[in-house]
């Protein structure tokens, strides 16, 4: 075997494992994120990570970098064209229309938490394989949702001890964007030896993408195209307007912000990105974003239904916490040690560590050490508040030692009494700390 061959395997690109030590930081997100979905009312989905490949066609927009570039598809043994899922907006509105949810009573509220897949160029705050936060709303037009579907986000991240600005847009509706689409349009034509390769192709395909491109020629074209607030329809304006009302009412802090067109088609009226500067490199960093998408229920063989929702990485959220050192709670902590000086003593051992769980004390061991010595460091590790001990003779005369890890003195108890003696001293000493 070549010595290339022999090298021991890597991740794939892009992609990360979850380590116990990183734990904590998802678990609270997550405890966060389902506390909100309890007190909001809104019910888990979990929906399957492969779709059909046309599910995503038809609603993130066969023009998007999503679409044209990202996915990880493939054509599965049945001959079915299959994609890893990149979002999950289109996969809940799936299953709202083919579970008929148009039946429960409106909007239906849904939340998710999973693993979502973009062939993106790997970077900072960038993976190949990430994970989100959602929540969605279907079944209703009225401002007063969008508003809500934001201060939920607002509530995610002021709870997590984040200061998150929301940037908002309207990107108006069928009636009214293709006005402003061709305006825009006009407008870039005018400009277009002066774009990038991609916004070349953009002024005719996709001329909304040009607002956010990235490039920096195009970034100052844009500063003064024309906006899309002001070619809003009527309905829409009223819809903007009312929106941010209740923004206002909530105290959501907001930044109104054309450049948010967001990365997929099926976004009407109301769009927003939750944004923060990034501790690295001072630019604004979106941790989240979302908005309406009134057409997509129809687009994809519903009934016209009317629906807002929004989404919020997780790993972007988990950096900014450790960057900015937030404290998140530790992982569980141990009470008790339980340390074991030979073959009687661990087979002992091994049924009190089964008892003890059962009593709900916290203790920990390793069975697979023998000397004291390496047992108690290990306690001290853990910071236990005693460590149990159980040599040949504790188990010749039927008892146990309860050492103090704090003070070290050791005391003998009858081995049948352990587990009421251990939960008596920690209740005292809970007790003295209160
Ligand atoms: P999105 O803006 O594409 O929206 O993604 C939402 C969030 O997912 C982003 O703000 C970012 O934090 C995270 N994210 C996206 N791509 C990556 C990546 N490659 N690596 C790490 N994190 C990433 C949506 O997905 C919409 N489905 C949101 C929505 C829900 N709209 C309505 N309802």
């Amino acid at each position: 075997m070549s010595k290339k061959e022999k090298k021991a395997f890597q991740l794939v690109k892009g992609m990360k494992d979850i380590l116990p030590e990183d734990q904590r930081y998802w678990e609270h997100v997550r405890r966060i994120g389902r506390e909100l979905g309890s007190q909001y009312n809104y019910g888990r989905i979990d929906t399957p990570i492969l779709e059909f490949t046309k599910l995503f066609d038809r609603s993130v927009g066969a023009y998007t970098d999503i679409v044209e570039k990202e996915m990880y598809s493939f054509r599965d043994r049945g001959d079915e064209d299959i994609t890893l899922r990149p979002e999950n907006t289109a996969g809940v509105a799936r299953a709202y229309i083919e579970k008929g949810m148009v039946n429960l009573p409106q909007p239906v509220k849904l939340y998710y938490f999973g693993p979502f897949f973009r062939y993106d160029k790997p970077q900072s705050g960038r993976q190949r394989q990430f994970w989100q936060i959602g929540f969605e709303a279907i079944g209703s037009d009225a401002a007063v949702l969008d508003a809500q579907v934001i201060n939920i986000g607002m509530k995610f991240f002021r709870r997590l001890g984040l200061a998150v600005v929301v940037q908002i847009n309207s990107l108006g509706c069928v009636d009214c964007r293709p006005n402003y689409q061709e305006v825009l349009s006009d407008y870039l034509k005018g400009k277009k030896n002066q774009l990038c390769e991609d916004c070349k192709r953009r002024v005719t395909k996709n001329p909304l993408r040009a607002i956010d491109c990235k490039e920096e020629e195009c970034q100052k074209l844009m500063a003064d195209a024309p906006q899309q607030v002001d070619y809003l329809c009527e309905a829409c304006r009223d819809h903007f307007i009312a929106t941010l009302e209740y923004l206002d009412e909530l105290e959501v802090v907001y930044n109104l912000n054309p450049k948010i067109v967001r990365g997929l088609d099926y976004y009407t009226r109301t769009a927003f990105e939750y944004t923060i500067s990034d501790q690295e490199s001072g630019r604004q960093s979106a941790l989240g974003g979302g908005g309406r998408y009134d057409g997509l229920v129809e687009e994809l063989g519903g009934r016209p239904t009317a629906a807002v929702g929004m989404a919020i990485g997780i790993e972007r959220t988990i950096k900014e916490l450790r960057a900015q050192d937030i404290k998140v709670p530790e992982k569980q902590e141990y009470d008790i040690f339980l340390a074991q000086l030979g073959k009687e003593a661990r087979k002992k051992c091994l049924s009190l560590q089964d008892k003890l769980l059962e009593a709900e004390v916290n203790v920990a061991e390793n069975f697979s050490r023998d000397g004291l010595k390496t047992q108690l460091e290990l306690a001290n590790k853990l910071n236990v508040k005693y460590t149990l001990i159980l040599g040949q003779k504790e188990i010749v005369d039927g008892t146990i030692l309860i050492r103090d890890m704090e003070g070290g003195i050791q005391e003998v108890v009858d081995f049948n009494k352990a587990i009421p003696e251990v939960k008596k001293r920690l209740k005292l000493r809970d007790g003295e700390g209160s």
